[in-house]
């Protein structure tokens, strides 16, 4: 990843919308870790912008309960105060020119000098677009006017977090705006999936390793699962999420970053532009999927939080088949699929390659032979797993499934996991957009979901089934497996209790 530093002159780090949750609960403790560990920039300040009428102490106030409940913080209270100086809030409304005004001149006068600037836009996504068009008509989005060279050492940057749109004209119109104002390189759409180290992980456990990469197609790949399973329901955010839905919370983002992730091709140097075609080009061979290869569900009792219409036919749950129409992966089945409420919290990547294609073990008595997989857990535990045939000690022929396992935890003791967030926010402000989504890859992943939205939305296909919080989802998601003949993968945390259970291919099944 290219690193362009990020100087030495003062940085502000504008959050729009600060008086909401993400704020509280994601973005200053991240900012105030980086603090913690010296990593920020030392004249750093984290300016807030909304509508409440918060002093300055209101707003820190509120901050330092947000830093103290993050389970990913260590809070500690001489940081905090020492950290609490830089909190700054100023009043403004997202649709009155005035107020950005004011905040670029506050920003001019409290620094004394010239600054380096951050845009963060975590408002409701109908303020984007109007908060960027005022800060280009504001004269804020750039340093030095429209002239500013490529190479200038200040900058001003603008994050977006999601959603990215709610479909693609939606998505096309917002980067439309976005590139009225500002250039592609000054934008970072924000996946925060991209940040988590395990996710990271994906590209160097394919590229740093000469043994996996040989294996890592449909030659040797039986079928390829992504699981992003939460135990948690909608909890307060019903009214967003009854708009959204699976497909639009979790699809077009996470999981469809991470099956890219898993399917590109290596670059020839880890820099934005090269990792982002790569992934750019693996969506772009994706297969629409057909609406009979997907299931789709809905936790009971979803219908009862407060925000919810009571006949919402919102999928909580979702499971999609789909094929990477390209010479690597020709014909190996992608299985993703996500829900709340489900009986663990669970993200992982399995990787089931193809049975041998003799077997010479033909007495052995009770255990099936399982495929080799390879599993990568993103989380919670966070490691990777293989699973491989093993002989049954004092036996005849007999085998059995057994693991090889690396935990992160007990790999590199004293080696905290930085939270998604320090580390998409540290790369924003060197510059570094290697783990941000470009315009195309972002339009591309509607491309894909749209039609499956719109397919469950107006009812076509598959029928919504209802499942119990706390289950494995819908039994839909079972059948769309089943009848390609194959299972879900267990779980990372039980891998070797399900080992010989008979899961993956079996014996009749995938061979090379
Ligand atoms: C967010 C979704 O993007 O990701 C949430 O909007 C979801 O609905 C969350 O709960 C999951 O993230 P994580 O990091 O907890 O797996």
């Amino acid at each position: 990843m290219s690193n362009t530093g990020v100087g030495s002159d003062p940085v502000s780090i504008i959050i729009f919308g600060a008086s909401g949750d993400l704020t509280e609960r994601k973005l200053v403790p991240a900012l105030f870790d980086l603090f913690c560990d010296g990593r920020l920039p030392s004249e750093t300040r984290v300016v807030g912008v909304a509508r409440r009428p918060y002093s300055d102490d209101d707003f820190r106030a509120r901050l330092r309960e947000g830093a103290r409940r993050s389970p990913e913080t260590r809070f500690d209270e001489a940081g905090w105060q020492a950290f609490a100086p830089r909190l700054r809030y100023v009043r403004g409304d997202a649709g009155v020119l005035a107020d950005y005004e004011r905040l670029d001149a506050f920003l001019r006068d409290d620094g004394g000098r010239a600054d380096n600037r951050l845009y963060y836009l975590a408002t409701p996504p109908e303020l984007y677009a109007p908060t960027v068009e005022a800060l280009g008509a504001a004269g804020m989005a750039r340093v030095f006017g429209r002239g500013e060279p490529a190479c200038s050492p200040r900058w001003r940057r603008i994050v977006v977090e999601k959603p990215f749109g709610r479909d693609l004209a939606s998505a096309r119109a917002l980067n439309r705006a976005l590139h009225t104002v500002f250039d592609e390189r000054q934008v970072y759409r924000i996946d925060h999936y991209l940040g988590k180290e395990t996710a990271q992980n994906i590209l160097f456990f394919r590229f740093a390793n000469a043994i996996f990469e040989p294996m890592w197609n449909r030659r040797y790949v039986d079928n390829v699962q992504i699981t992003v399973a939460e135990s948690v329901d909608v909890g307060h955010r019903a009214r967003y999420y009854d708009q959204a839905g699976v497909l639009r919370d979790m699809f077009q983002n996470h999981l469809l970053q991470l099956l890219a992730l898993v399917a590109m091709e290596p670059t020839n140097s880890f820099n934005a532009d090269a990792v982002r075609n790569e992934k750019a080009k693996v969506l772009s061979a994706v297969r629409p999927a057909s609406l009979g290869d997907t299931a789709r569900g809905q936790y009971r009792g979803y219908r009862e939080h407060a925000d919810v219409p009571p006949g919402s036919a919102t999928a909580t749950y979702g499971a999609l088949k789909l094929y990477v129409d390209n010479w690597r992966w020709q014909g190996v089945p992608f299985y993703l699929r996500s829900g709340k409420a489900l009986a663990a919290r669970s993200s992982q990547i399995g990787i089931e390659f193809l049975c041998p294609p003799h077997l010479m073990f033909r007495d052995a008595p009770s255990c099936r032979l399982m495929s080799n997989l390879l599993t990568l857990c993103i989380q919670p535990n966070e490691g990777i797993h293989l699973r491989f045939m093993a002989k049954l000690p004092g036996s005849g022929q007999e085998m059995q499934a057994a693991n090889m396992e690396f935990h992160y935890r007990s790999a590199f003791t004293g080696r905290r996991l930085p939270s998604a967030y320090e580390r998409l926010l540290m790369d924003a402000l060197t510059g570094d957009a290697s783990l941000f989504t470009r315009a195309d890859e972002i339009e591309l992943a509607w491309k894909l979901m749209d039609p499956v939205v719109q397919g469950w939305e107006t009812g076509e296909a598959p029928s919504l089934e209802l499942y119990e919080p706390g289950s494995r989802g819908p039994a839909g998601a079972e059948a769309l497996l089943a009848r390609d003949g194959r299972r879900w993968q267990p779980g990372c945390c039980v891998l070797a209790e399900e080992a010989c259970a008979g899961h993956g291919p079996s014996d009749e099944g995938k061979h090379t």
